[in-house]
């Protein structure tokens, strides 16, 4: 098994020699946030194929790189590109970095995403904290033996996203003037975008915002005990909502809002 506490421990140890020491918090950067990795200072970057038992991300645009150093006055680790389950990796390779982060030390996750707009309150642009996942999926990366070392077998997520966390950001954004909505991440495979029925089918579900990433690593974050947090760049309108759908207009929007969201998440992360 490719998340074998065997694998994370040696995977850990090569970044401990390299230098990544004492981490606070984990950063997952979705499309477009990458840039934020380049202003974290005294930093260190591993590119993913060097780092024993890593997958190899192959989105274009994305990086595929750890870097470490000081952000906001924290030391964190970003994931500069993360693993898609619809790219063809085990939802075990998918969640890989988490286990790594959590050896490290990490003691909290963010998480970041694009993501279409299910709710009629949400404008393309818009960001939205993560109040709760649906995994919609069909998959769940703790399937399979547990290890009690790595966490529960049956694991709590009645309060995944945590509440303190939850509050602080939502003063941050107040203090920035920025009206950060906030909702349900619904998480489904992808690579499609989902029909216009489907996407009725998810508001009626309680979803705000669907995407094809962030619930497994949440899920195995939870697992291990991390706290998290997760914001959602809101690039679309889900089907039905707007004429057709493409991943141009994805990176627009994400291109278009990056610099508020990367102020937001660095003003989070004096605050938390
Ligand atoms: Cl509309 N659906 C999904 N699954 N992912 C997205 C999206 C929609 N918009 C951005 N990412």
């Amino acid at each position: 098994m490719t998340n074998d506490q065997n694998n994370v421990r040696i995977a850990a140890e090569f970044l401990e020699e390299k230098g990544l020491l004492e981490p606070e918090f984990g950063l997952i950067l979705g499309s477009g946030l990458g840039e934020l990795a380049d202003e974290i200072t005294d930093a260190i970057a591993i590119p993913y194929e060097e780092i024993p038992y890593f997958p190899v991300s192959t989105v274009e645009g994305h990086k595929g790189q750890l870097v470490y150093g000081n952000l906001s006055g924290k030391k964190v680790i970003a994931m500069q590109g993360r693993f898609h389950f619809y790219e063809g990796y085990g939802l075990e390779a998918v969640t890989f970095p988490i286990r790594v982060m959590k050896h490290l030390g990490v003691h909290s996750l963010a998480l970041t995403n694009a993501a279409g707009g299910i709710s009629y309150a949400f404008t393309p642009g818009d960001l939205m904290l993560i109040t709760d996942h649906i995994n919609l999926t069909g998959q769940n990366p703790l399937i399979g033996p547990n290890d009690p070392e790595q966490g529960p077998r049956f694991t709590d997520m009645s309060q995944a996203y945590d509440a303190e966390y939850q509050e602080k950001i939502k003063q941050v954004a107040s203090e920035m003037g920025l009206d950060l909505k906030e909702g349900v991440y619904l998480g489904l495979t992808g690579p499609t975008y989902e029909t216009p029925a489907e996407i009725r089918m998810c508001r009626v579900l309680g979803a705000d915002a669907v995407g094809m990433s962030t619930v497994p690593e949440a899920i195995v974050a939870r697992h291990a005990g991390l706290r998290i947090f997760g914001i959602s760049c809101i690039t679309n309108l889900a089907s039905g909502m707007q004429a057709t759908l493409n991943h141009e207009e994805v990176v627009e929007t994400t291109t278009r809002v990056k610099e508020t969201f990367k102020a937001l998440l660095k003003n989070a992360l004096i605050a938390l």
